[in-house]
């Protein structure tokens, strides 16, 4: 039957406040509280206390040998980790990196200010990038990929591993949305040359606010990343401390700190079983909605494991009398935390990347046009880019996180929420 929807004055279907994405209890205040009392009993407070301690170290070592690799760097965001991959690269000006544009500006900033070009490659129904066109899109310029794994969803890391190989491009695996998610049984971050995640408070599990990670088994890209992540300095725990305390080469400092590692800790303890939560949550608003065909979940390969960062559905083309952007617009108003397209593409005019003023306006190095126009007859004109496909499905697409502090009652309440609207604007 169809219901008065809340969004035109009919009774929503929950009032109650959905919860936070983490809850931060006893052990992590406990965390802290050691690494304070730490830091008060030291009389001359040296680095490894407040900022590249054992609780970072810990952290690196517990998060690098989950994914099989030699090293692991804590950073304060996962913009910092993904920068210092470009940093660890160290590519030309003027050469260009492959992503895709439904990621955040994160994946590609420090490309950018390493001189690169991003280019922007389309999706398929996983949502993740297409490696044909990404084969499609190489030139005589191209350094590396990156493969973000899209919502917690992995890419096709077999097509894109023989696309690096055979172009002898870095394959950098942006695993921001996609901590514990695996590729054919492999977890992601242990397949690409070298990966990186966020861990800030959407993701999922955080650090208490911003931080980021990065790992590889390549020596010098560790090496190298480790550096421009700490003013390429020569520190007592890092790959240069055999040196005189000097600047190496350009670089940031991205250093992360002991009480956000003390609570990543605790966290990551609790990550996996947390990410089970979320996964029995979407699969469980999945099998509810299994009888509207007119909801097409995002494509999941077989043997792949989605963690379900964030739940897409795709509204199929024609089926229903409102767009994404109302359909979400519906559910919210019935109580229901829920999202329209990503990053707005859709009616909004800023879709994908390629759509927002920096790439449109070349906004990056003053009135320059660097790195766009670099060693180039002519800039980059971001305004020709096009990726239809993923223009189409992610239009259509409306987004949900399935929080692993969600109750049973907000589960039932988003089934119920989503089943309402879906039934009154099924054509
Ligand atoms: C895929 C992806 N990459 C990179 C980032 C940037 O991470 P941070 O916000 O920790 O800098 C995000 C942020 O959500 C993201 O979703």
């Amino acid at each position: 039957m169809r219901k008065n929807l809340a969004i035109h004055g009919g009774k929503p279907i929950t009032k109650r406040k959905f919860p936070a994405p983490h809850y931060f209890g006893a052990d992590d205040i406990a965390a802290i509280t050691k690494v304070l009392q730490k830091a008060n009993s030291h009389g001359s407070r040296p680095i490894e206390v407040l900022q590249r301690g054992t609780e970072r170290h810990k952290f690196e070592e517990n998060f690098s040998n989950l994914h099989n690799s030699k090293y692991g760097i804590l950073v304060n965001s996962g913009t910092s980790a993904i920068n210092s991959i470009y940093g660890a690269i160290n590519p030309d000006p003027g050469t260009e990196v492959i992503c895709t544009p439904w990621t955040s500006i994160g994946s590609i900033s420090g490309a950018i200010f390493h001189g690169m070009v991003p280019v922007f490659a389309d999706i398929d129904e996983t949502l993740c990038i297409d490696p044909i066109d990404v084969e499609r899109k190489i030139t005589n310029k191209t350094r590396a990929i990156v493969a973000v794994h899209m919502f917690g969803n992995p890419c096709d890391m077999k097509r894109l591993i023989e696309i690096s190989k055979k172009y002898n491009l870095f394959l950098i695996e942006d695993c921001t949305q996609s901590h514990f998610s695996e590729y054919q049984g492999k977890i992601v971050g242990s397949i690409g040359d070298i990966s990186a995640w966020g861990l800030s408070e959407h993701q999922h599990f955080t650090g208490a606010g911003s931080c980021g990670v990065l790992v590889t088994n390549n020596t010098k890209l560790y090496e190298r990343a480790f550096g421009y992540s700490d003013q390429a300095l020569n520190r007592i725990d890092g790959p240069f401390r055999k040196y005189p305390y000097v600047h190496n080469f350009l670089a940031q400092n991205y250093n992360a700190n002991e009480l956000a590692a003390s609570i990543l800790n605790v966290q990551f303890s609790k990550a996996s079983i947390n990410i089970e939560k979320k996964i029995k949550h979407a699969q469980n608003i999945l099998d509810q909605i299994s009888d509207i065909p007119e909801l097409i979940p995002q494509k999941v390969r077989p043997n792949d494991r989605h963690t379900y960062w964030n739940l897409s559905l795709i509204l199929s083309k024609n089926a229903f009398k409102c767009d994404a952007n109302q359909f979400s617009e519906a559910i919210q108003a019935e109580g229901i935390p829920f999202g329209g397209p990503y990053l707005g593409t859709g009616n909004h005019p800023l879709g994908p990347l390629y759509k927002h003023p920096v790439f449109t306006n070349l906004d990056a190095f003053g009135k320059s046009k660097y790195p766009f126009n670099y060693k180039r007859i002519r800039a980059v004109d971001y305004k020709l880019s096009k990726c239809s496909n993923g223009e189409d499905l992610m239009s259509r697409t409306i987004n949900f996180s399935p929080l692993s502090t969600l109750t049973e009652e907000n589960v039932g309440n988003t089934i119920e929420a989503i089943r309402k609207v879906a039934t009154y604007y099924i054509k």
